[in-house]
Parts: structure tokens; C-alpha cells; sequence
């Protein structure tokens, strides 16, 4: 990874060296904190480098921050307090020359939308020597699974089981946004789904809450560094608080009402992670909460994020959120929406109007205390703050004669990190007669509306991601057969026949048209793929979804292959050639006929920037696929919810023991397609010998679980051992197993290595019944597998 790419111009602060009266030295965000306060002691925005005064004693970093903000906020008006809670876009309403203006007259915090160095420096410049208080704003952006360098998308990325690959992604993503002059991000997204339905599936890290926690750790570490006001980092601000995952049916903004005991033992532990982590904001959900809107929510705001967890930074609505509580039902106009906003805290408000329309008026009037509107403006400075940018507003932004010429150049990207990681992620789900890896040899046919679009495989959210820039599937075999095998090729079909679809993906918020259909017959077009497939040694079809399918506003009422090109696997599949499947999704699919018919099935999903060359590193081999499902798939979307950890009910349908009145559909076979941690390599692995280290423990006591691995095949690769626990019998009805605990292990052909996990309270603890976290006494099943269904069991006593 490249650092000195992300480093502004504003390097110099990271060499002040800082002494207190007594000569301690300080840390260098407790220096900057005392720059900030003496800054603006002194009336200045930007504290020249040279004039910097020695240090006063600051014993207390909190304690100093909270010196200057509430400093800052005894000299601001009413409207400047109000000004800082307005999150503001770029757009028809907002043009640029508005904003300059409301930003000059402190109406406004910060800007998402705007990316380019030379659109933000004067709104900076705006605030800091324009505004009264020069205040400086901030940047933000969704900056999700990469910047300039799209990354492969989230589910893609739980799919390494690496938490050095997701820290990576995130870290260069930084480096990257900060370049642009952009101080935070929306993300990490880390709500758990269950229903592949849901388009935003494709966002979140999947179904475990463990893996998903893990998953958020990664990533605020990778955005945040060592510290959010560095000039190379950003702050974080996970998303969607809470449960957004849950919408009923899967679609999207729906409500979610759902138990307590479900909530804290699955859907609220990642965001807790990521919080614990260090992430400095939150954004808050758009769905309701038990029939609280989340954006209302007291609750959720205050008693559970600020009180009981602790939660100590800035707190910003999704989209329009505020507005819509009168849709919701929960406020009679805008003035009451602003009301139950303010005094659930929600701190800034994303792209509406109402807080500065409303809040002074009800400030006037006595409804809302100025406490609880300070109570906002306190985070906001303070994100601020943590940001760095008091200290120096231009921080990221650096100077104006460094800014890059080309934004969209070549030589901003970060191809090698795009490419090693997006190898990490995808998923080898069949490999018949050991299909794969193909050989650089011979004719090959390439099939498939996905296989060259340069769009599409950057997935949803690709922040300033560049199709031209993408290595489609097309471009990355191209380069690796050159000169060694012939490459045919033909579009066999479009993603989707019916045209009212495709109007609808088209009028989702993109900047142009993005499904662009072939006007051909589809028995045309796959007539001309038969007609290649027919003179090839092999096929590879690249089928799934285009992206917007897997988007926000895009659920699916089926996870079906689209119809038009479910006919062209099959007629590719008639010429008897042997036929690789390569999916392009953002969610699970109901994949039965590939599952069946493909001799090789690879789940891509979107591998981003450099998808094609690392989709291409697998194909021939370069490259041993390692990944695992981060999510189950379903057999058909009305097996939906399918998912690993159910409650252990009364009637379970046993494999292999059919029977009436057990909990089963009678249609279909029963469980997943594909389970969840499910992920096969080009070499044979084994797990045996599963030990554990004792058969007793005393509470408090912890044990070891050990497992032989071994590469009994011919290819260097890795897999992915997980632990599983199972807690029989309990105080309530609790998983059939839960994940606890995975590590990704390299071997060479031939090799064994023992792999340990300890477990004691922190893998046995649960929520119980009143909502605490408990370790009962009693058995625990402990299993050690590849995947979640097939493992390694062995059992012991806990007191
Ligand atoms: C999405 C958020 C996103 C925001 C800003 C909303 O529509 O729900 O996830 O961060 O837009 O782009």
C-alpha cells in the first residue's frame, strides 16, 4: 500500500514535536487539541506553524476538548448552533455558489457529495474566513468499499474471513478519500441480513454477528489508523443504527419490529463493535424500531447507544430522515419532526431543511431547551475536533498547488491492493472433475451479458470508481492468456428481458442510464454463444445481476437466475462443453440449476477495480481460492429467512429422518444450498482429530479446542477453520451453533499444522431472558469445520 500517496501537503504537523512547562512530551493528539484551543483563543482558524505558542499543561486530552467546545459554543448564536447541525449536498437545490453563501453565514457543518479538492477548498475558505466564528466545515462521503479504487463490495470482502484484507481495503480507501480532502465516511454498513431479498445485502458483511463484528472492528480500524485527525485517516460512522437489515420482506426502508432478545444477541452486536472500536459517528437508520422511528427513537439514541453503551461521538440522519417522521406517523408536520429529533439526538441533519427551518423557533418558544440543542452542537465541534480540523481545517485538503491535475488519473488508483484482495473474496462453490484451474491453452469461450462490463463489476456504492478503469472479466483473461490460448466471445444474452425492470434500474440514482439492453432476439444471441461454445474447449458464462439489482431500493421479490440468462446456461450446457459458471451477484441466488449443471461455479460477486485480472488469477490457477460464504443461500426465496444459527425449536427436521409435523417445507429439500461458511479450494483439505484439552472446566477456567489441518491435496492454498459452540440446554432457547472464532491458515501441499482456539466466558457468554450477559453452567458442544454443517464435535462440562 502506498502512503505517501494519501500524505497532503499538511505532512509538517506530523513532525511537531510538543513540550509542556515541565518538558513532558504530549501526545500528538493531545497537542493538537491544546493548537486548536490556542488557535482559537487567538482568533485564528489556521494556527500558523511558526507562531505556535508553548504548550499550557493539558493533563486531560477530553478534558481540554471539552474546554474548547464548550468554549466555542458560550460565544454562538442560536442560528450558528443550528447552522451546525445541517449535513448539506451539492445539488439543483444546493448549487455551488448557494452554499458558499450559507456557508459564510454559518448555516452550514459540512458537505457530502463533494469530492473534488478544488470544489471543497473554497467552502473552506468560505468558513474559516468568512464565517463569524470560522467554524471549519467537514467533508463526508460513502466511502464504502474504496474511493478512486473500488474494492470488491462488503459481502464480498466478510467473504475472505481476513480481517487483514477488510483492514487494508478500508485503510487504503482512506488514504485515498483523504487526497480528495475528504474527512469522513459513511460506513462501515454492518447490518446483519438475514433476507437476501434486501438489496443493501450486497453493503453489509452478512448473516453472523460475530463475523460481522469482526468485520467492523476491521474497518474502523482501517479508516480511523491510529487516530481520525491524522491527515491520512478519517472518521468513521457506522451505519444503520439500528437493524436496517431487518426490514420486513426484505424491503427496503420497511419496518422492523423485533424482539429484544433478537436485537441484542444478533443484530446489535456489530454495531456495538464497531463503536467499541473507536468509530466517531453513527448514522442513524431509516426504518422504525418496534414502531419508533429509529430517527425519534429515545431508546435507541440515549438509553441504549449513549447511556448503556457509552457512545461518545457524533450521531447524523440518513437522507431525509427528520422529514420523514411525519410519514412515519410519528409527527403531525416539520416542526414536530424537529422536536423528537433533537431531543433523541440526532445531532446532524442530512439533506433536509427542517432543523433550520424549525429549532429556533422552537428554541423561542421553550420546546426545545437550549441544553438538549447544545447537547447536538457539542458532538458535532467535537467530531470536529477528533477530525483535526480546528487544528488545521486544510488537513486532507492540503494546498491548492498540490492538488491533482487529473482526479480521475491512472496513477491515483491502488491496483495492487484491488487486486490481491478482491482474489481473497471470491468463493469456489463447485468444482466437478477438478474443472479448475483452466489452462492457458486451447480456444475458450467467454459467454455472458457481465463478462465485459466495466460498470457492473464495481458493484453498488463504488464511490468514485470509474468503469473505463475497471478490468472486466473479458480484460483480465485476455491479458493472462496472451499469446498462449484463443479467446471467443459472445453477450449469449441481456441480465433481464422484461423492460419495466429495466426502466426501473435505469431510474435509480445513477448519473446516466446503466442497463444498456442488446435489441437482439435472446434466441439470437444465444444461437451466436452456441455457435463459440461450439468451437471452444471450454466455456465461461459470467451471469448474476447488473449492480443496480443489489443496490438501496432494489429488493427482489425473487433471488431467481433472471429468466433470459438461466436459458442461456442451459442451452450452453447442451453443447456438452464444459461449462464454468462465474456469478456476478450482490446477495445469495437461488442457484439449484448451476448448483447441479455448472462443472465449475465461482461466486465473484463484485471484485471492483481489478475484478477481471483477479477473477482471471483463479480461473488459471495463479491463485487458490480460499473464501468462504459469509451468508447462506437458500434453495428459493421462500425458504427465506435461511440462516445457520436458528433457535433450537421443538420439532427440528432431522437429516436423513423425514417424517410429518417437523418444521420443513415439503416442496423442496430442506436447509440451505450452500451454508454459511461454505468454500471449497483447488486442493484437498482435511480437518480431523478434534481435541479438546478438557472435559471439565470451572467457571472462569478457559479450554482449548485443537484440530489437525492438512493440505492432503496438490496446491498451495489456504482454508478457513471455524469454531462453532452449542449451548444445549440453557435458561432459554438458544442457536443450534453459533460462530466463535475462525483462522485462515497456509499450507503447502502435503502439510499439517494443529490449529487451537480457546474458549472460555467471552464464547460462552449469552443474553438471557432479562437481557444480561450470562455464562450458565452446564455442556457446551464445541465443532471445528471447513463450513458450517459438516464438523468435528466433541463436548464438555462448565462447572
Ligand atoms: C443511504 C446511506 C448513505 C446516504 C448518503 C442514504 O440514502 O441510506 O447509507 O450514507 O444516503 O449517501
Amino acid at each position: 500500500m502506498d502512503h505517501s500517496n494519501g500524505a497532503p501537503a499538511s505532512r509538517e504537523l506530523e513532525t511537531v514535536s510538543c513540550q509542556d512547562e515541565t518538558g513532558n512530551g504530549l501526545s500528538r493528539r493531545q497537542a493538537l487539541g491544546a493548537m486548536a484551543t490556542a488557535a482559537f483563543a487567538a482568533g485564528m482558524a489556521v494556527f500558523p506553524a511558526a507562531a505556535r505558542p508553548k504548550m499550557a499543561r493539558t493533563a486531560d486530552p477530553a478534558a481540554t476538548k471539552k474546554a474548547f467546545v464548550d468554549k466555542l459554543i458560550a460565544r454562538m448564536t442560536v442560528d450558528e448552533k443550528v447552522g451546525q447541525l445541517r449535513l448539506i449536498s451539492i445539488g439543483p437545490e444546493m448549487p455551488h455558489a448557494k452554499l458558499m453563501d450559507e456557508v459564510a453565514a454559518g448555516r452550514i457543518a459540512g458537505s457530502f457529495n463533494t469530492v473534488v479538492r478544488r470544489d471543497n477548498r473554497p467552502l473552506q475558505e468560505a468558513a474559516v474566513n468568512r464565517s463569524r466564528l470560522k467554524i471549519p466545515l467537514f467533508f463526508a462521503y460513502d466511502v464504502v468499499h474504496g474511493h478512486r479504487t473500488t474494492f470488491p463490495i462488503p459481502l464480498g470482502l466478510a467473504a475472505s474471513f481476513d480481517m487483514a484484507v477488510i483492514e487494508r481495503m478500508a485503510r487504503v480507501s482512506a488514504v485515498e478519500a483523504c487526497n480528495d480532502g475528504v474527512d469522513m465516511t459513511f460506513a462501515p454498513m454492518v447490518d446483519i441480513s438475514r433476507d437476501p431479498r434486501w438489496g443493501r445485502t450486497s453493503e453489509g458483511f452478512g448473516e453472523d454477528p460475530y463475523l460481522v463484528s469482526e468485520c467492523a472492528r476491521a474497518s474502523v480500524r482501517g479508516f480511523q489508523g491510529t487516530s481520525p485527525d491524522q491527515p491520512d485517516t478519517i472518521m468513521a460512522a457506522v451505519k444503520h443504527f439500528a437493524l436496517y437489515g431487518a426490514v420486513e420482506g426484505g424491503r427496503d426502508y420497511n419496518t422492523v419490529d423485533m424482539s429484544p432478545l433478537r436485537m441484542h444477541q444478533v443484530y446489535l452486536p456489530p454495531y456495538k463493535a464497531a463503536i467499541d472500536a473507536g468509530s466517531g459517528g453513527v448514522m442513524v437508520a431509516l426504518n422504525s424500531v418496534n414502531g419508533v422511528p429509529a430517527t425519534s427513537n429515545t431508546w435507541l439514541m440515549q438509553d441504549l447507544l449513549r447511556k448503556q453503551w457509552g457512545f461518545k461521538g457524533v450521531t447524523v440522519s440518513d437522507h431525509g430522515a427528520i422529514t420523514e417522521l411525519t410519514r412515519h406517523g410519528v409527527a403531525r408536520d416539520n416542526r414536530e419532526a424537529a422536536k423528537l429529533a433533537i431531543k433523541a439526538g440526532i445531532d446532524l441533519s442530512m439533506a433536509d431543511q427542517v432543523y433550520l427551518a424549525e429549532v429556533p423557533g422552537l428554541i423561542a418558544s421553550g420546546e426545545i431547551k437550549m441544553a438538549e440543542l447544545d447537547a447536538c452542537v457539542r458532538e458535532v465541534l467535537g467530531a470536529k475536533y477528533d477530525m483535526g480540523l480546528f487544528a488545521n481545517p486544510f488537513l486532507r485538503m492540503g494546498k491548492a498547488e498540490d492538488d491533482p491535475v487529473d482526479v480521475r488519473s491512472n496513477d491515483r488508483l491502488h491496483r495492487e491492493p484491488a487486486r490481491e484482495i478482491a482474489r481473497e473474496t471470491i468463493v469456489l462453490l463447485e468444482n466437478r472433475n477438478q474443472t479448475l484451474p483452466l489452462k492457458k491453452q486451447g480456444t475458450i469461450a467467454l459467454v455472458g451479458p457481465l463478462a465485459d462490463s466495466g460498470l457492473d463489476i464495481l458493484g453498488s456504492w463504488s464511490a468514485q470508481g470509474v468503469a473505463e478503469q475497471a478490468v472486466t472479466v473479458k480484460a483480465g483473461i485476455e491479458k493472462a492468456i496472451e499469446g498462449k490460448a484463443k479467446l471467443l466471445t459472445a453477450r449469449g444474452a441481456n441480465v433481464l428481458d422484461d423492460p419495466k425492470i429495466v426502466e426501473y434500474l435505469n431510474f435509480l440514482n445513477w448519473d446516466k442510464p446503466e442497463v444498456i439492453q442488446d435489441p437482439r432476439p435472446i434466441d439470437v444471441m444465444i444461437e451466436e454463444a452456441v455457435t463459440v461454445a461450439n468451437q471452444a474447449d471450454v466455456v465461461i458464462a459470467v451471469v448474476g445481476e447488473v449492480r443496480g439489482m443489489s443496490h438501496e431500493s432494489s429488493s427482489r421479490v425473487t433471488i431467481e437466475m433472471p429468466g433470459s440468462q438461466r436459458k442461456l446456461l442451459q442451452a450452453l450446457k447442451a453443447t456438452g462443453k464444459p461449462l464454468v459458471v462465474l456469478l456476478m451477484n450482490g446477495r445469495p441466488l437461488a442457484i439449484g440449476w448451476e448448483k447441479d449443471n455448472a462443472d465449475a461455479l465461482l461466486e465473484t460477486w463484485y471484485t471492483g477495480t481489478e475484478g477481471g485480472n483477479a477473477i482471471a488469477d483463479i480461473l488459471f490457477g495463479d491463485h487458490n481460492p480460499s473464501a468462504k460464504l459469509p451468508i447462506s443461500f437458500p434453495r428459493s426465496a421462500g425458504q427465506i429467512p435461511t440462516y445457520y444459527n436458528a433457535l433450537r425449536i421443538g420439532r427440528p427436521y432431522t437429516e436423513g429422518k423425514p417424517g410429518n409435523y417437523t418444521s420443513q417445507y415439503f416442496e423442496e429439500e430442506q436447509g440451505a444450498l450452500y451454508p454459511f461458511g461454505f468454500g471449497l479450494s483447488f486442493s484437498t483439505f482435511t480437518l480431523t482429530d478434534l481435541k479438546l484439552s478438557a472435559s471439565r472446566i470451572k467457571r472462569g477456567e478457559k479450554l482449548t479446542a485443537e484440530a489437525t489441518l492438512t493440505n492432503a491435496g496438490s496446491f498451495e492454498g489456504a482454508n478457513v477453520v471455524q469454531l462453532y459452540i452449542a449451548d444445549p440446554y440453557a435458561s432459554i432457547a438458544r442457536p443450534v451453533k453459533e460462530l466463535k472464532g475462525f483462522q485462515k491458515v497456509s499450507l503447502k501441499p502435503g502439510e499439517a499444522r494443529v490449529v487451537r482456539f480457546e474458549i472460555g466466558p467471552d464464547q460462552l457468554k449469552f443474553v438471557n431472558g432479562d437481557l444480561k450477559e450470562v455464562v450458565e453452567n452446564g455442556q457446551f458442544n464445541v465443532q471445528l469445520g471447513l463450513d458450517s454443517r459438516n464438523v468435528l464435535e466433541q463436548s464438555f462440562l462448565l462447572g
